[in-house]
């Protein structure tokens, strides 16, 4: 089996000038570039957002949120698409009491997260592209944030399905929702796919929705079951599993 180097180094030859040139040159930068250019050379199975863009403290509101929602002392949270820490370490601080796992598809941005949380035993994370391999009901709380989306939809063209697809994310979200314990919290942001568009969906009720647009300041763009573009309203937020 060729190690995932000899494959980004494959996909590299294989990819035209000048769009090699950049690859190469965000290989070379390293931090997020690097990781992103990894995702995209690599384009592992189920892959959405390829940039790892994250930043300490970004959903306040979310984790506020889930703070007064939550009838739990000691949560099991899972922040899935965890990219490469900030994320967990940020959850840690709202919830010093909790045990906390991170699943990312990106092989660099779990190696940055491990090397962040070393010393926090309560924190763990794993390369993943969905959470069938969490024990059923295991987890009081699950999040993903800006997973769901990819970057070059930024501009809303008519049709996602060149890059993300509406079958990828229902099948997707059903393994978090199978993670999640009745009455637990399920906090989606930043999709470009409705959660209420999901099948699953039926078994949740909504707790808090309508945050402000835009992990980059600018609105997502909404895609329908057939990947066709809706518009810009989105259902993103805080949903209650029906016990
Ligand atoms: C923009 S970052 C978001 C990081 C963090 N959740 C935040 O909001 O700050 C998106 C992350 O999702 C990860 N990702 C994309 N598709 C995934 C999948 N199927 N399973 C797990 N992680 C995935 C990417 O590798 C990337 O690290």
């Amino acid at each position: 089996v060729p190690s995932p180097l000899h494959r980004v180094r494959g996909r590299l030859r294989r990819t035209r000038g000048w769009e090699a040139l950049v690859l190469a040159k965000a290989l070379a930068r390293g931090g997020e570039r690097r990781e992103a250019a990894v995702a995209m050379l690599l384009k592992p199975d189920n892959l959405f957002q390829p940039y790892t863009t994250t930043s300490a403290d970004r959903y306040p509101e979310e984790f506020a949120a889930v703070a007064e929602a939550l009838e739990v002392s000691e949560p099991r949270i899972l922040s899935f698409g965890c990219a490469s820490g900030d994320e967990l370490l940020s959850v840690r601080q709202y919830f010093p009491s909790a045990r906390i796992h991170g699943i990312d598809l990106n092989p660099l941005a779990v190696r940055a997260a491990r090397k962040r949380v070393r010393g926090d035993h309560a924190i763990t994370v794993a390369k993943g592209g969905d959470a069938s391999a969490e024990s059923p009901a295991s987890y009081d709380v699950v999040l993903a944030l800006a997973v769901f989306r990819h970057g070059s939809l930024k501009d809303a063209p008519v049709r996602c399905d060149q890059l993300i697809r509406f079958a990828d994310f229902e099948r997707t979200v059903a393994t978090l929702s199978a993670a999640l314990r009745p009455g637990g919290l399920l906090v989606i942001r930043h999709a470009n796919f409705l959660f209420t568009a999901c099948a699953v969906a039926a078994a949740y009720e909504q707790v808090l929705t309508g945050f402000a647009s835009g992990s980059d300041g600018k609105p997502t763009p909404v895609y329908d079951r057939q990947n066709t573009l809706l518009g810009f309203e989105r259902d993103d937020g805080v949903y209650r599993k029906l016990g």
